[in-house]
């Protein structure tokens, strides 16, 4: 508190970012709101946290085995992964990574899909497999509407990509098409789901108990186990014979509506309209590791231009935007208290050489602003999860960039969600190991019966 004292300038823009207990509990009883309709036959169109319907009605029992594929689009990279299922304990996986040009992201969808089979076919060829026929489950991270365990639909692109006429397709016809145009490979796409379904599967492969599978990564949403009988959307809601659902809850686009407004601010705004997709994915664009960086780079920008940080310098570098990468985040937050060694490193490449303890230390309060913003956001997503299942004691499967790589973002939402939750619940935050292709092979494995 005393070195907050220091900046005052910071602290009058940083209070933008806190919120209260009081303020939490709010969220918490939005999101809830929006998540009903999105159940609910009658309001899912209007809905816009629209909790899809998975298609995935049983938990792994730990027996699951064989050979899988699966390919995992949504983060940072692609991955085609070849996931063996040995033992509850042993899980052998090669996989290999691949770069989505930013033509691609931008480009005609069947160019982007030519590439994934491309990478599929080269993997296969590496692993001589081509010919196996072996099952694919397809982790495609990106609001779908399900028909089936096989089947999604793409409502919308979000996390940077535009592939052009993709949107309303069904991407396992679209990933089918392009394997078969190629006409060198011979896999089963058997499965297509989300990466937090993959992240639950796979922690629910080791620990019986996980109910929820979150990501903070480039982008962030949830999913959870619901009642069939209230998965409104699912056409054998009344009568089918399983009890559960995976519910992929889209919770990135919590707040479209303008139900967060209460608590965004004007760098979110602005965050916002730079964005691909402006006006979607509110929620999202305060948590994730896309835009947190950005909000740093702002609130520097608008402290350098004040003349309060970095007096008499200017970069321009720093004036470019989204050149401030999340990653310089968790390298600043790093840092042990009292340092600066990884603060002073980042500026040194945005083009400011500054030793001024004063400057370095305000760029970490902000990042810890920043990080602890998100962090309360995703707990408040938690807590309504877990609200909304009843649940007593459960484990929470956990995945991305953000959660992984931040030194204190489990901290965080530890603190949070026992700030929040008073005791009532015993939980644990499990980081998933690699949900996407492990979750993706369960589900293919389970799927292929
Ligand atoms: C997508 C979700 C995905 C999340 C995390 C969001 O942008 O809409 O489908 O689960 O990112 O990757």
């Amino acid at each position: 508190m005393a070195q907050q004292a220091q900046y005052p300038e910071a602290v009058e823009i940083l209070q933008h970012f806190s919120l209260s207990e009081e303020k939490m509990h709010e969220i918490i009883h939005r999101l809830t709101k929006e998540m009903n309709m999105g159940l609910k036959k009658e309001t899912h169109p209007r809905a816009t946290v629209k909790c899809f319907v998975t298609y995935v009605q049983d938990l792994p029992t730990g027996k699951e085995r064989g050979k899988c594929l699966a390919l995992d689009l949504g983060g940072t990279n692609f991955r085609v992964l070849l996931v063996t299922l040995k033992s509850e304990t042993d899980v052998d996986t090669e996989s290999k990574s691949y770069v989505i040009s930013k033509a691609l992201q931008e480009g005609p969808g069947k160019q982007l899909f030519d590439f994934i089979a491309e990478c599929l076919s080269d993997f296969c060829k590496e692993h001589k497999i081509e010919k196996d026929n072996i099952p694919l489950g397809f982790t495609f991270s990106f609001p779908c509407k399900q028909n089936g365990i096989d089947n999604g639909t793409l409502v919308a692109w979000t996390k940077g990509f535009q592939a052009d006429g993709v949107v309303g397709k069904n991407v396992v016809e679209l990933l089918r098409e392009a394997i078969n145009r190629r006409g060198d490979l011979k896999v089963k796409v058997v499965a297509i789901l989300n990466d937090t379904t993959g992240t639950l599967m796979s922690c629910a492969f080791r620990e019986r108990n996980c109910r929820i599978g979150m990501i903070v990564g480039t982008g962030s949403n949830a999913c959870y186990v619901e009642n069939t009988s209230n998965c409104e959307t699912f056409e054998g809601y009344q009568t089918s014979s399983k009890p559960n659902m995976i519910i992929n809850c889209e919770w990135g686009a919590f707040g479209d509506n303008g139900v967060l407004d209460f608590v965004r601010t004007s760098y979110d705004k602005t965050i916002d309209l730079e964005s691909v997709n402006p006006k979607k994915q509110i929620f999202e664009k305060s948590i994730s590791g896309m835009y947190m960086g950005e909000a740093v780079r702002l609130i520097v920008v608008e402290l350098m231009e004040k003349g309060v940080l970095f007096k008499g310098r200017t970069s321009q570098t720093l004036q470019q935007k989204w050149i401030f990468n999340t990653r310089y985040i968790t390298e600043i937050e790093s840092d042990s208290p009292g340092h600066h060694r990884n603060a002073a490193m980042v500026l040194d490449q945005l083009g400011i050489r500054t030793t001024n303890e004063r400057d370095l230390a305000c760029l970490r309060f902000i990042c810890e602003a920043v990080s602890v913003r998100s962090a309360k956001l995703a707990a408040c997503g938690l807590v309504a999860l877990i609200n909304k299942m009843n649940a007593k004691d459960l484990v929470v499967g956990i995945d991305g960039s953000v959660y992984r790589y931040h030194p204190h973002y489990h901290a965080l939402l530890m603190e949070n969600m026992n700030l929040l939750l008073k005791g009532s619940v015993k939980f644990q935050l499990m980081l998933s190991e690699d949900g996407s292709g492990r979750g993706a092979a369960l589900i293919a494995a389970v799927s292929n019966k």
